[in-house]
């Protein structure tokens, strides 16, 4: 797929079919989050993949609107240090977003469907992932084939209208 239509294909995807991610498009997807910028390059960042259906199954509770982890083929955490203050939580949280979308956007270009959960039982969350206790699983990305949102580019995305979000030279 070209870059601009696995961008315009990406959409969240909370259906997947049965079929496993082939681990090459597993380690691909985590390269991309590998190589995703931030801040200073500081990379205060770790992710652990899981494929394991008991795992993912357990992984589901972790917060209300994390449920189709379950039947996802496989989740990505995103681990990062537990922030000391407000300026290091927004920068772990941009730098994290952007690795997000880096990993959602090769995942897209491989058929791939991902979606954002938060992670609210942290307690869970570290047992089931093993984090040191100084760290967060800040994220879980769920992935698989789509059973429902096909990925292929979306004409009318559900967004505000373009020339309202989009301000040339000031607002
Ligand atoms: C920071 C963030 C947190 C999110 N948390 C959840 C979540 O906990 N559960 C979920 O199902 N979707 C979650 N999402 C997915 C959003 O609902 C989704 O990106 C948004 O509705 C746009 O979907 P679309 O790109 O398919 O149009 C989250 C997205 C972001 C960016």
């Amino acid at each position: 797929m070209e870059t601009w239509d696995a961008i315009r294909a990406r959409r969240n995807v909370r259906a997947f079919t049965d079929e496993p991610i082939a681990p090459a498009a597993l380690d691909q997807i985590l390269e991309a989050a590998w190589r995703s910028p931030s801040s200073s390059n500081s990379q205060r960042w770790d992710f652990v993949a899981v494929t394991d259906r008991d795992v993912l199954t357990e992984l589901a509770g972790v917060w209300q609107y994390a449920g189709f982890v379950a039947t996802a083929a496989a989740a990505i955490a995103l681990i990062a240090p537990i922030p000391d203050d407000p300026r290091m939580t927004a920068s772990i949280q941009y730098d994290l977003g952007q690795a997000t979308m880096s990993l959602m956007i090769a995942a897209a270009d491989l058929g791939v469907g991902s979606c954002h959960t938060a992670v609210m039982d942290q307690d869970l969350a570290r047992r089931l992932l093993g984090q040191p206790d100084d760290h967060m699983c800040a994220w879980l990305i769920g992935l698989g084939h789509p059973a429902d949102r096909p990925l292929t580019p979306i004409r009318t995305p559900n967004r505000r209208p373009i020339d309202e979000v989009v301000h040339r030279g000031r607002w």
